[in-house]
């Protein structure tokens, strides 16, 4: 094989059948840049997420991480600069002015964190939901009925008649969810549609959010800065200079309802390559590199500096008898030219 034949047949496993079979939404190596004034900003730098239909995640991250880029990409209203993204089987990527149109109406319900973006002020909230439907072809009967059952089940039927400026922020909120919904999409995208709410009113958004997943089956991806939002869900993707970095995930709790104990993971992308915490790194001082040490069933990680070697596996010597670093280095030196020389 000639180098190029072997670079492509990597490439090819990498990208091959098997990543994110099955799942609905699929992101592999995603990459926004924005250029602007001859500056470019890399907003997603190689972004590799895989969801399963159903599932409800929450997104965190940093201001400036790139949550919004890859939701407005998610969403069909912007197009990524590399790397593949796939929605329900839409390749994002490919299609043209047409298809997105129809992906916009038809796939993904988007709902925007300024309450006065979602809703048209001069319509009721009946009349804001019946809207997409009407866009639908939907007969009027039709789309009275379906308007009013998912203000009810999103607890604004009490909106049906009132004017945007006639509601209160959240419930202006859970009537967007119902714009959004109102054209059963297969993908609902909130980014921070509870921001410009208090804990209590954002609550009862999030709560909607969680309705409308589990009783329409919609697959709900939101983005919050919400730590109470975060902990009501199972799956909490953590975005990191425009790449995912680390993922918390909840277990159902043994007690019966609620979620239970949080586990955080660090995402290992499709290069193999995982992003360590920075509350981790700083803490130990690791910068530029690492040390690895293969366990049966676990992977060490070590900061590179002698001083800093591992001291719990062998147990460690007394602590008069603690080697100097130069000592440590000399050792490890010469078991290395050992090894060459056997
Ligand atoms: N239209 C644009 N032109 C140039 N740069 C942009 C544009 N949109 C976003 N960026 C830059 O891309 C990076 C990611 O922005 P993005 O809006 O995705 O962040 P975010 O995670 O949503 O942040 P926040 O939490 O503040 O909403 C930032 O550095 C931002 O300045
Ligand atoms: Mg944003």
């Amino acid at each position: 094989m000639t180098e190029l034949e072997t670079l492509r047949a990597d490439a090819a496993r990498r990208s091959g059948a098997g990543y994110g079979e099955g799942a609905l939404i699929v992101c592999d190596r995603l990459v926004r840049i924005y250029s602007a004034e001859g500056i470019e900003v890399q907003a997603l730098q190689g972004l590799d997420l895989v969801i399963a239909p159903g599932e409800l995640t929450a997104m965190v991250g940093a201001s400036g991480s790139g949550k919004s880029t890859l939701m407005n990409i998610l969403a069909g209203l912007d197009a990524p600069t590399a790397g593949v993204v796939r929605v329900a089987g839409h390749d994002l990527g490919s299609m043209s002015a047409r298809e997105r149109v129809q992906y916009r109406r038809s796939v993904v319900g988007f709902i925007w964190q300024q309450t006065s973006r979602n809703l048209l002020p001069y319509l009721t909230g009946l009349q804001n939901v019946e809207l997409p439907l009407r866009f639908a072809g939907a007969s009027r009967s039709v789309r009275r009925s379906r308007a009013l059952e998912l203000l009810e089940m999103l607890g604004v039927a009490h909106c049906a008649r009132r004017r945007p400026d006639e509601m209160s922020g959240g419930e202006q909120q859970r009537v967007a969810i119902g714009v959004a919904l109102a054209g059963a999409p297969t993908l609902l995208l909130a980014d921070e549609p509870t921001g410009e709410l208090d804990t209590e009113t954002a609550a009862a958004v999030f709560g909607a959010l969680q309705a409308a997943n589990a009783e329409l089956g919609v697959t709900v991806l939101v983005v919050t800065h919400d730590l109470e939002v975060s902990a009501m869900v199972r799956r909490v993707i953590a975005i990191a200079d425009g790449r995912t970095s680390t993922e918390t995930l909840r277990s159902d709790s043994t007690d019966g309802g609620g979620l239970g104990h949080a586990v955080e993971y660090a995402v290992v992308d499709r290069s193999g390559r995982l992003q360590l915490p920075h509350e981790m790194t700083d803490a130990l001082g690791i910068r530029d590199r690492v040390r690895l040490e293969a366990e049966p069933d676990h992977i060490g990680v070590w900061p590179d500096s002698p001083s800093a070697l591992p001291t719990t596996s062998p147990a460690p010597p007394a602590a008069d008898a603690q080697p100097s670093p130069i000592e440590v280095a000399d050792a490890a030196s010469a078991s290395i030219s050992g090894q060459a020389d056997g």
